[in-house]
């Protein structure tokens, strides 16, 4: 039987589109070369352009965490002092590579779903002066929150800190301007709001973040920065270890096509899909978790309905209709499912969503007016033009 392929509305990986899978399935350029070099380049340039900075980029053949593991590995040295801003899961995973590192680690653990507050990071860098540097997520993807970090990160640098920024679900997603915002790390991946498949993680090294690196001791080989450095440096660009090619490939097609939409068109694509989710989700009744709904541009949180588990709603959504929605983390198991709208995603692709969410929820025995989501999605989109 027929089968389409499955749609994903997951936070990650995000669809592929088609002009990224045709260059990712173009044949391999040798990685020591010419050829590469470019690639490499393009995708360097391209990350520059999206996160406004002139920081080094450091591109890594992993997946985000190795990204955050990078930089933790090359700016910490055992016994530091670092502190993480905690608003979900993906802030427990740095408190724990921190903590692996042998750094001692100190936290804001907030409830899940709130976001980070400046006052209370100053609160904290000011009780304890020997705190060197700041962890934090951009976009938590576990709970939809997006933190409004530049408040964040001017106190930390007011304070000569160092602040590292996960924006791996951010980055092509929500605006983010590096240099004057003074983020010294900053750490993206190329399955999210670019669209390529997963394999590639990179970090933006700002200048107080290299004068770290060349003091830290933590031990490091394949993540090591300086590796990457003196590579990029070569007469034509490399990567110091065989890179995953081909995703780079995909990743410079991507930043082809979304320079050419330019940055602000994206950005603001991601807000009015992220508002029409939301209409649709709060027509049905259901309420949305976090307490700024409004920021969360990059995946929805939507709580269960009464007497329906997340596992219900995302399973049958997967086999009856072969859309992927991703259910809650940690915590929020069992409470929430998530819905994700970064990358490539356009309004027909949420009208779909809600088509099908309300022929699952009604055979699930939910109670709610038929169509009610579409048309407030539709509206969503109506207004704006599109
Ligand atoms: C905010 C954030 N940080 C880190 C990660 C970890 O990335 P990966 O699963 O690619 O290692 C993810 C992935 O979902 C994420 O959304």
């Amino acid at each position: 039987m027929f089968k389409r392929p499955e749609i994903l509305m997951t936070p990650g990986p995000t669809p592929v589109p088609h002009f990224v899978l045709a260059a990712q399935a173009e044949p391999l350029v040798y990685h020591r070369g010419p050829g590469y070099g470019a690639l490499l380049d393009e995708v360097v340039e391209g990350a520059q352009w999206l996160l406004q900075t002139t920081a080094d980029i450091i591109v890594y053949t992993s997946s985000g965490s190795g990204g955050m593991e990078g930089a933790v590995a090359n700016v910490t040295s055992s016994g530091d002092k670092a502190l993480v801003v905690s608003v979900g899961f993906f802030g427990e995973r740095f408190k724990t590579m921190l903590t692996n590192f042998g750094c001692d680690v100190t936290s804001i653990d907030y409830e899940w779903g709130n976001t980070a507050k400046a006052e209370d990071v100053i609160a904290a860098l000011d009780k304890d002066p020997e705190i060197k540097f700041v962890f934090c997520q951009h976009s938590e993807t576990s709970t939809g929150v997006v933190n409004d970090v530049e408040p964040i990160a001017r106190a930390v640098r007011e304070r000569d800190k160092l602040f590292i920024l996960d924006a791996i679900s951010s980055i092509g997603a929500v605006d983010i301007n590096m240099d004057e915002w003074g983020i010294d790390v900053c750490i993206g991946g190329s399955q999210k709001a670019l669209g390529a498949t997963p394999g590639i993680a990179f970090c933006a090294v700002g200048p107080r973040a290299w004068e770290a690196h060349a003091v830290s001791t933590a031990p490091r080989f394949y993540f090591d920065w300086t590796a990457y450095k003196e590579a990029l440096e070569r007469p034509d660009s490399e990567s110091p270890w065989t890179p995953a090619i081909s995703v780079l490939a995909g990743m410079a097609a991507a930043l082809r096509v979304a320079r050419k939409e330019g940055r602000e068109a994206i950005l603001a694509r991601h807000v009015l899909l992220a508002r029409a989710v939301k209409a649709g989700a709060q027509a049905l009744g259901l309420p949305l978790m976090g307490e700024d709904p409004e920021r969360a541009v990059v995946v929805t949180a939507v709580k269960n309905p009464p007497g329906l588990t997340d596992t219900q709603i995302v399973g049958a959504l997967r086999k009856d209709y072969g859309i992927v929605v991703a259910p809650g983390q940690g915590p929020m198991k069992g409470k929430v499912f998530r819905i994700g709208h970064l990358g490539w995603f356009m309004p027909v692709d949420v009208l779909q969503f809600f088509g099908a969410l309300e022929l699952v929820l009604d055979k699930l025995g939910y109670d709610f007016k038929p169509g009610s989501s579409v048309a407030a999605a539709e509206e969503v989109f109506r207004e704006a033009g599109q």
